[in-house]
């Protein structure tokens, strides 16, 4: 039997008149690589804050590990094994790159010492062991890209809700980046990751939803997708831009 992590279940944002999710649905089954994409806009990381306990969804469900997460606050979403990276990172630029992943291993345990051991963990998965000891604000965006992932990590998801983690990187980056993702993957992690670089969609994602002007347009593998004329019209068609 398929076992779904995930359900998004006619899920609504409104910000006073603007209705930025529109009865958006869909289901992310346990260790899927998920893409949402769709134009600048779409609403995707409005989901996104909808899904993290953010902001609660106007109206709709979110069903987590069996679990209504509509109302929960972001570390009562965190501590059931969910964690987003944001689409602008902003690591806590003062700290060491070390101490940064410190501050999400502390949502799992208390102990300093194992706080260390786990982000140094996450830290050599992410390939950053040889900068713990730089300031974090400091680094280029690549190694910003790969901290936050290391940060969210060491949360020990079970999903993780990937917001714009290839957006600025160059092609090799990027590659990288997705060769951590299926990485993480391989150990038994969900992802839902969203993106603009179709190419990267295209070879990571087992299932898409497009998004558009807050509404659910389509939903299928990436051949599906790709080949799809409304999508074409609306997004693939050109004119968008990261
Ligand atoms: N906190 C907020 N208050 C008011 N309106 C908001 C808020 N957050 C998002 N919106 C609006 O919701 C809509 C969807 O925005 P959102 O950021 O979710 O799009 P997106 O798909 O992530 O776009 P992009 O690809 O550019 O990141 C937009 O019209 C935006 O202006
Ligand atoms: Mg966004």
């Amino acid at each position: 039997m398929i076992q779904h992590l995930l359900h998004i279940s006619h899920v609504s944002k409104h910000f006073g008149g603007n209705v930025a999710v529109s009865d958006v649905s869909f289901s992310v089954e346990e260790k899927q690589i998920f893409g949402l994409i769709g134009p600048n806009g779409a609403g995707k990381t409005t989901l996104f804050n909808c899904i993290t306990g953010f902001f609660p969804a106007t109206s709709g469900d979110v069903i987590f590990d069996n679990k209504k997460i509509n109302t929960l606050r972001p570390d009562q979403v965190c501590k059931l094994g969910m964690a987003r990276t944001w689409q602008r990172v902003k690591p806590l630029g003062s700290l060491t790159v070390l101490e940064n992943v410190m501050v999400g291993a502390f949502s799992v345990t208390s102990s300093t010492r194992e706080a260390e051991a786990i982000a140094q963990e996450q830290l050599k998965v992410v390939g950053l062991s040889d900068y713990t000891t730089k300031s974090a604000g400091s680094l280029p965006i690549g190694l910003k890209k790969k901290l936050e992932l290391a940060r969210v990590l060491a949360t020990r998801p079970k999903m993780l809700l990937l917001d714009e983690i290839c957006g600025g990187l160059n092609h090799t980056e990027t590659d990288t980046i997705l060769d951590i993702i299926r990485s993480i993957r391989k150990k038994g992690a969900t992802i839902i990751f969203i993106e603009h670089d179709m190419k990267a969609v295209t070879s990571i994602c087992d299932q898409i939803v497009v998004l558009n002007s807050g509404e659910k347009l389509a939903e299928g593998t990436p051949a599906e997708i790709t080949n799809n004329p409304d999508v074409i019209a609306a997004y693939l068609g050109g004119g968008h831009h990261a």
